[in-house]
């Protein structure tokens, strides 16, 4: 799991595009936290590592298109929606807006922004200031 460089105190190098493989999350250590970075043809995506049901390391799971179906006859894969699959439970979400798959909650998967310049890709990471830090949740995520 390479950790990324800090060029300010937000953005942090993560590596360049060839170094990501298309449609697999790449887990990466940004100020201690693993954020995972996917690249598709649709565009590169930074998640947190964990799920907004009950906080599995969704970077784990696989990406995937959506799937959906009319009747059990008429089934369509749609190659260019993709979404992260978590590995616990396998609840899906949108990597372009962090929404769930099929709408089965309104919780959405934790994105961060990320710029590419010259084909390096960093991911803007904002630590909280003090009184905004984040307060522990509970086990209902
Ligand atoms: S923790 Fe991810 S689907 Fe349950």
């Amino acid at each position: 799991m390479p950790a990324s460089e800090a060029i300010s105190p937000d953005m942090h190098h993560v590596g360049s595009l060839a170094e990501f493989e298309l449609d697999v999350c790449k887990i990466v250590q940004v100020d201690g936290r693993d954020v995972g970075v996917i690249r598709t043809e649709q565009g590169v995506y930074a998640i947190a590592n964990r799920c907004p049901h009950m906080g599995g390391g969704i970077c784990y799971g696989t990406v995937t298109g959506l799937m959906t179906a009319t009747s059990p006859e008429n089934i369509s894969y749609d190659e260019t929606r993709k979404a992260m699959r978590c590995p616990w439970h396998g609840w899906e979400f949108f990597l372009n807006d962090g929404t769930a798959v099929g709408g089965i909650t309104s919780r959405r998967l934790r994105r961060f922004p990320l710029h590419i310049i010259q084909d390096e890709v960093y991911v803007i990471l904002r630590m909280p200031r003090p009184d905004q830090a984040e307060t522990p949740r509970g086990d209902d995520g």
